[in-house]
């Protein structure tokens, strides 16, 4: 038996609920329609056992705090995503059980760093990584057409031509395709070498989704909308910045900066670790805690997150702070750890 895949928005943002032997995941879900899922998933008499996301969105607001609470099933994601709400991190080749079924994980990043596929026999769950007659842009903060192109063709169009391809998002009211109607017919691959691919996304000039900003910063840091009373920061490049190595060799010199962390505190102590004799000050308490840093204001100084996000906007409230000297960890603790650097849990 296969398992049932039923989408629940039924617009062009879409939200999937994979089932099978009375167990469930929930693929993308819009924070909005919790309340929608959770009737659904009771009128089927299921159990949720996982909420897999693609990749960071920047079009809908993802999970909160108190609805990832209310579908009380761990989330799922990359493990190059910024948020701090990610239960189980993953990387290509990871499986997920769902019943007698196993979902793997294959890595395609190009949208988002963070994009991923959620493949099972007969079935892919393709995010904005590939549409049906297209694929999800690439000029996002992170987005890498070159990558896209790599994922989409060596991957995605690796499966079984008779797989079932699950869009994040259709925008001509189109539920599904397959890998092999896509491999003949999707415009955007067929016949385009990568290079030809890269110039037709470079071209596509889209204008910004509607509050991108407000959705990418509440998606990224975890915090309600209500809450964000954090600078916006347009573009995380914007902002100064430090790689892990060269931040690694100014902790050893004779004058280093302070480091401070604005991750959670049980991200802190969580598998990355901390960089050693970082000051841990969470983003949302970084505005009432600027008294306590005053006597850091002329020194150099660097903050550090999950994956560098988080901690642009930190940079940008510390800046207009007086704070002068103050740079951004690039890839934050992910490319610290990636480089193998000392922490500390
Ligand atoms: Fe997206």
């Amino acid at each position: 038996m296969a398992p049932r895949v039923e989408e629940l928005n039924l617009t062009n943002c879409k939200t999937y609920l994979v089932h099978i032997d009375g167990v469930a995941v929930l693929i993308d879900p819009v924070r909005e329609r919790v309340p929608t899922y959770v009737r659904e998933i009771e009128a089927r008499k299921l159990r949720l056992i996982a909420v897999l996301e693609t990749h960071m969105h920047a079009d809908h607001l993802m999970l909160s705090r108190d609805f990832k609470q209310t579908l009380g099933a761990p989330v799922i994601m990359h493990r190059q995503s910024p948020s701090p709400l990610v239960d189980r991190h993953v990387d290509d080749g990871d499986e997920i059980e769902l019943g007698s079924e196993t979902i793997v994980v294959l890595h395609t990043p190009g949208h988002t760093p963070d994009s991923v596929c959620y493949s099972m026999p007969g079935a892919v769950f393709t995010g904005d990584t590939l549409l049906i007659g297209g694929s999800g842009r690439t000029d996002f903060p992170g987005g890498d057409a070159a990558l896209q192109y790599q994922a989409v063709t060596e991957r995605l169009f690796a499966l079984p031509d008779d797989t079932v391809v699950y869009p994040g998002h259709d925008y001509k009211g189109q539920t599904t395709s397959t890998i092999g109607a896509e491999k003949r017919q999707n415009q955007r691959f067929s016949g385009k070498s990568r290079d030809e691919y890269v110039a037709l996304m470079g071209a596509l000039g889209l204008p910004s989704p509607d509050r991108i900003q407000q959705a990418l910063q509440v998606n990224q840091s975890g915090f309600e909308p209500d809450e964000v009373q954090f600078p916006l920061v347009r573009d995380v490049a914007s902002v100064p910045e430090i790689s892990a190595t060269d931040l690694e060799a100014e902790l050893r010199s004779a004058s280093p900066p302070v480091v401070v962390d604005v991750r959670e505190p049980e991200e802190f102590v969580g598998e990355l670790g901390h960089i050693p004799g970082s000051l841990l000050v969470p983003l949302d308490l970084l505005q009432l805690r600027l008294p306590k840093l005053a006597g850091y204001v002329d020194r150099p100084m660097v903050v550090v997150c999950r994956a560098g996000a988080r901690s642009a906007s930190a940079v940008a409230i510390l800046k207009s702070a007086g704070f002068a000297r103050v740079q951004n960890l690039r890839g934050g603790m992910l490319s610290w750890s990636d480089a193998r650097f000392a922490v500390q849990r």
